[in-house]
């Protein structure tokens, strides 16, 4: 039995004190959901004082990114360690944006999860096709591009230890989100491809999100697809009573909020 995994990646938005207000915000609504596993992804100023406020909650804390060396002259970055010392559980990695706007590559996306696991960090490990991709029938080609590749060599240990997020580019800040039957289809599709790659034991233990205009009204629709095992949120994660009601609709639960 997967348990489910609800994220949100704030992207570039909040300031220090938007964070704290949201992460109270989430604290004081969620405190008592235990049937999935809560996620937020500040970005990098916030991550230290969300953590702080996260310890001993039932909420995590992850990071947008992480750089593969351990330590050095790599101006502007930031390790797995430097992350995993603050408090920090998860780190998104290969996220669409990164692969389009810096250079992110399968390649470096496998160093980053490969620094990740090494620092006891879960890799959030993003993949997905863009319009023109889909439009092409390219979508099985490129997802498997970027599994093979951006997770070669990890171990059999190893791969049990990590998240994918399949996130569709067309459907990442549009609205248009894929109907709960395509996104079935590819997360089968991933799942049968770790099954290939690691064993079927495996694959059946790996969670995997859909991300892509999640929202409050197609989240459980989203979550009751067998291969669906949580959601990795942008836009809709950024506002306390919408990621409240997206964690409370994927698992089940009767909203006590009004939107
Ligand atoms: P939206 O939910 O805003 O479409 O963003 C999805 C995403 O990119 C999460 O990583």
């Amino acid at each position: 039995m997967r348990k489910p995994i609800i994220a949100g990646n704030w992207k570039m938005y909040k300031t220090l004190t938007e964070a704290i207000e949201l992460v109270n915000g989430l604290k004081r609504n969620l405190y008592d959901i235990i049937e999935a596993d809560i996620v937020v992804c500040p970005s990098f100023v916030a991550l230290d004082s969300v953590s702080e406020i996260l310890i001993e909650s039932n909420i995590d804390c992850g990071a947008q990114d992480v750089y593969w060396e351990k330590e050095g002259a790599y101006t502007g970055e930031v390790s797995a360690v430097m992350l995993k010392d603050i408090g920090c559980k998860y780190a998104i990695i290969g996220h669409s944006e990164r692969r389009q706007y810096f250079n992110e590559t399968n390649d470096t996306v496998n160093k980053k999860v490969k620094a990740a696991l090494a620092a006891g960090l879960t890799p959030i490990v993003c993949v997905g096709e863009t319009l023109t991709e889909r439009e092409a029938s390219k979508t099985f080609e490129v997802i498997k591009d970027h599994i093979q590749n951006g997770l070669s060599g990890i171990t059999k240990e190893d791969i049990l230890k990590i998240v994918v997020a399949y996130e569709p580019v067309w459907a990442i800040g549009t609205g248009k989100t894929a109907t709960p039957g395509e996104a079935q289809e590819v997360h089968a599709f991933i799942r049968k491809l770790l099954a290939d790659l690691w064993g079927k034991e495996a694959a059946d233990s790996i969670r995997i999100q859909y991300g892509g205009s999640v929202k409050p009204d197609n989240a459980a629709s989203l979550m009751a697809q067998e291969d669906i095992d949580g959601a990795l949120v942008g836009g809709a994660s950024l506002k306390v009573d919408s990621f409240t009601e997206i964690v409370k609709k994927s698992v089940g639960r009767q909203s006590c909020t009004h939107l």
